[in-house]
């Protein structure tokens, strides 16, 4: 095995500069601890950015994607898929939906989200009903269309021209939605909680003011969870948190515990939009995805994974809430389970260098929120490292 630095001089010989890295290379882990390429040992509350919600190689994913790799990795989707059918069934039995499309990642659900929208819209209203409202400071995707749908500047420059039809709001305003929204609006997409904009958590009632919004007008809602659903804010999705459900709700993320799988799911009413050569993908919902997904299903469902989510999100915050005590640079400490967000009065990249160095994994969102969506099995210890770590790098700010 190559040790870091080689690499990561590799890494930069080969691989396109997409990524702002930070100089580690991570080659193994296990539940909460990672591992880099020299043996230095990470408690990672980061977890692939919300995506290892049980843990890194669990035991039960891994064995399901293994078993599966041993009996049919692929077949077309011009087939049956098993797997396929009795993880959509899961799906479907707990959630609002009534059916499931799968893809492989959060732009592919949202790019699909989008394509379903528009044309249930033709079809019932016709094709002059098709702008869609989304927030600012949202986060959708990097395709073309996710990337128009995705509020924020800094990610379209260089793009143009962009598809057409997308207009923004700010995030958890009712007013500037129910200003703009009107009959040729097809649907209006929003975040639960906006994950890359800030950890931005909605006020009490947001979402039920969106839902009536888009039945006064006839808009469909469509619920980005990508970063949100499986578990990541204590209950399995985060609409649970309201009293409202969507039309049409994004998965990806935790979805396969770091195997790539999105999935798109809507009512009945909305998904019979959507006939034989309407939207496809190769990969999507394949055996080996589904097989991760299954698997991560069961585990969330029936091992206590959402009652520890809770109990950790409520002890860590209280933990954050503590420090900030301490620390003049905290602002505030905010999110809704294991979905954390600390403010600082600073910027945050030297944090996270900092924190990365003392073998705590995090990131920063919007240049000063340090973002904390760690494992959903973590433990007290595991709390109480991240923030004794926290603590001391503050300290010797
Ligand atoms: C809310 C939300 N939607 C969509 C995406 C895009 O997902 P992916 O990177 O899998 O395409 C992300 C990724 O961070 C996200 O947080």
């Amino acid at each position: 095995m190559k040790t870091t630095n080689e690499l990561i001089a590799d890494s930069n010989t080969y691989i396109m500069g997409t990524y702002a890295r930070l100089p580690i290379a991570l080659v193994r882990g296990e539940g909460a601890r990672v591992w880099d390429a020299d043996g230095k040992e990470y408690l990672d509350f980061l977890a692939g950015i919300a995506v290892c919600a049980l843990g890194h190689a669990h035991p039960q994913v891994s064995e399901s994607i293994c078993a599966q790799a041993r009996t049919l990795m692929h077949v077309s989707n011009i087939y049956h898929i098993e797997p396929q059918i009795r993880l959509s069934a899961l799906l479907v039995e707990n959630s609002f939906a009534d059916k499931v499309f799968f893809c492989n990642s959060g732009a592919e659900a949202n790019e699909a989200a989008i394509k379903l929208a528009r044309k249930y819209a033709h079809e019932h209203t016709g094709e002059e009903r098709y702008r869609i409202i989304t927030m600012r400071n949202s986060f959708h995707g990097r395709t073309l269309a996710t990337l128009t749908a995705t509020g924020q500047e800094r990610f379209q420059k260089g793009f143009n021209p962009l598809p057409t039809g997308f207009e923004y709001v700010p995030f958890d305003d009712l007013t500037s939605l129910e200003r703009v929204a009107a009959k040729d609006v097809c649907a209006v997409m929003v975040e639960a909680i906006q994950g890359e904009g800030g950890v931005r958590v909605p006020r009490k009632g947001y979402l039920e003011g969106v839902r009536k919004i888009c039945d006064d007008t006839g808009a469909l809602m469509i619920l980005d969870e990508v970063q949100t659903g499986m578990g990541r804010t204590g209950n399995l999705f985060a609409y649970e948190h309201s009293g409202v459900t969507p039309d049409i709700m994004t998965l990806a993320k935790a979805l396969g515990n770091g195997f790539p799988v999105g999935a798109m799911l809507a009512t009945d009413e909305v998904a019979t939009s959507f006939t034989p050569g309407s939207h496809a993908s190769t990969f999507g919902g394949n055996p080996l995805a589904m097989a991760a997904g299954l698997a991560v299903m069961d585990t969330l469902l029936h091992r206590g994974v959402l009652d520890n989510c809770r109990k950790m999100g409520a002890y860590f915050r209280e933990q954050l809430e503590s420090l900030k005590g301490n620390h003049a640079i905290i602002r505030e400490v905010r999110g809704r389970g294991l979905m954390i967000g600390v403010e600082l009065s600073i910027e945050g990249a030297d944090i996270v260098k900092r924190c990365m160095e003392a073998g705590l994994l995090l990131n920063c969102t919007c240049g000063n929120v340090l973002r904390f969506v760690p494992p959903l099995i973590i433990t007290r210890k595991d709390v109480d490292r991240a923030v004794a770590i926290l603590d001391g790098v503050m300290r010797d700010l």
